[in-house]
């Protein structure tokens, strides 16, 4: 069955020029915390701007299961809550869906509540790494039952004691489950990440009233004595989102796309200096704001060639390496990704995913455990190619196919459900044919 209304097959028909200028969707990584944070605040919060994808839509689902008062109506959220110890014991599993972060956030929430509640999800979500966020929340003290280190967990809420953690891969959804398990715990709660990753659950729970410390790699938590404050927060458009259409425009000398109101958090924006460096004309008109910078970012496309990025760059860029592996087919020389073992363990195998596609669209791709190496330019031809489940992957290659010689057929494109339901009318708003 098509979700949200976007047929499972889409075909994608070369382009002469992309042009145009756009809004994306708002930041899920920062609606998933905004909204669990409303939650845990005292009083009435206000969210603008949240996406219209299952992603957030599972979030708001299992907040309403734990017994939360939320009000959605399309992009905006009113939530009223009494924190933490007001969460109730839901009835069934809480259902993550396709979600990471929602899995991740809530157990950190949940280890420290005075509730018990499972959460699962799809088949995507069973079969990611759980016990990287179980075992520091164990050490604790948290209650967590899994499955061969897998969902669904199970959590039964006891007091938790803060520490030290050092994490052994980078990853802002752990570090997010320990901050806020953190907020609730007695002592401090110090992260040490191996690289810095997103830090919009700091950003917040500094504009909430908490007492949050960053200083190099290391975030400190103290508990809080004070309830959280609620917020009103307006979210951005998601840079990840956002960053197919830069992509998009960098595929061609002269093709040039304008993306408004984005979120421009230095923690996310890495993938405009690869642009650059790949050779295409970055302009970024940035507003200042109050918890999350936004602003207007062009992009203009100029020949390209190939770069190398290592272990710091893939972690800055996580969710824009399947747009930079479509870019890089076009790309003159051999692009080279190392130190990227984590794209195996998101949504699907993106490397893999990736590797699989391009081939089929005749590119030249040496995949290897921890990265993949692109020789371009290539001709690409129209092909068949799948999604294996994966927004990210639909629309990465949604973007190699706008270079095709013939029309490219994604199947499963439905999934860009998850964060960009609107993803598919947009694109044929922007790609012209003559
Ligand atoms: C996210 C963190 C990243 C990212 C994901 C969203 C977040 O995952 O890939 O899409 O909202 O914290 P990891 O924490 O697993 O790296």
């Amino acid at each position: 069955m098509p979700r949200a209304d976007v047929e499972s097959a889409q075909t994608i028909e070369p382009a002469a020029r992309v042009a145009g200028n756009l809004q994306v969707p708002g930041d899920k990584s920062i609606a998933h915390r905004a909204l669990i944070l409303a939650a845990l605040a005292q009083g009435e919060s206000r969210i603008h701007g949240l996406p219209e994808g299952e992603d957030v839509s599972a979030t708001v689902g299992c907040l309403r299961g734990l017994g939360v008062n939320l009000q959605r109506s399309g992009g905006a959220a009113r939530i009223h809550s009494a924190g933490l110890r007001s969460f109730a014991t839901p009835h069934g599993p809480l259902d993550c869906a396709n979600s990471g972060t929602t899995m991740r956030l809530l157990l950190g929430t949940l280890s420290g509540s005075s509730v018990s509640a499972t959460l699962n999800g799809d088949a995507s979500l069973r079969l990611r790494p759980m016990a990287r966020v179980v075992e520091p929340l164990r050490a604790m003290g948290a209650r967590i039952e899994l499955h061969d280190g897998r969902a669904p967990l199970t959590v039964t809420g006891t007091s938790l004691q803060g520490r030290r953690h050092s994490l052994p891969v980078p990853s802002a959804q752990v570090k997010s489950a320990l901050l806020l398990a953190g907020l609730s715990a007695s002592g401090p709660t110090t992260i040490r990440e191996p690289i810095a990753t997103r830090d919009h659950t700091e950003r917040l729970l500094r504009a909430m009233g908490t007492d949050v410390h960053a200083a190099g790699r290391d975030v400190e938590i103290r508990p809080s004595h004070q309830p959280l404050r609620p917020i009103e927060l307006a979210v951005p458009g998601d840079f990840s989102s956002a960053a197919f259409w830069m992509a998009a425009a960098a595929l061609r000398p002269g093709w040039s796309v304008i993306v408004r109101d984005v979120g421009l958090n230095p923690s996310r924006t890495a993938f405009l200096a690869l642009l650059r460096s790949m050779g295409a004309e970055v302009n970024v008109d940035g507003l200042s704001a109050e918890i999350e910078p936004r602003g207007l970012v062009r992009v203009t496309g100029h020949s390209l060639r190939a770069i190398a990025l290592g272990p710091a760059d893939v972690a800055a860029a996580i969710d824009e390496i399947p747009a930079l592996l479509a870019l890089a087919t076009q790309a003159e020389g051999t692009t080279t990704i190392d130190g990227a073992a984590e794209l195996r363990v998101k949504e699907s195998d993106r490397l893999a995913s990736m590797s699989d596609g391009l081939r089929r669209m005749g590119a030249i791709v040496d995949e290897r455990a921890e990265g993949v190496s692109i020789h371009g330019p290539a001709r690409l031809r129209g092909a068949t190619v799948e999604s294996h489940g994966d927004h990210r992957i639909a629309m990465a290659l949604a973007m190699a196919g706008l270079t095709a010689s013939g029309p490219t057929t994604i199947e499963g494109a439905d999934c860009v459900a998850v964060s960009y339901p609107n993803f598919f009318r947009q694109l044929r708003e922007m790609a012209h044919a003559s």
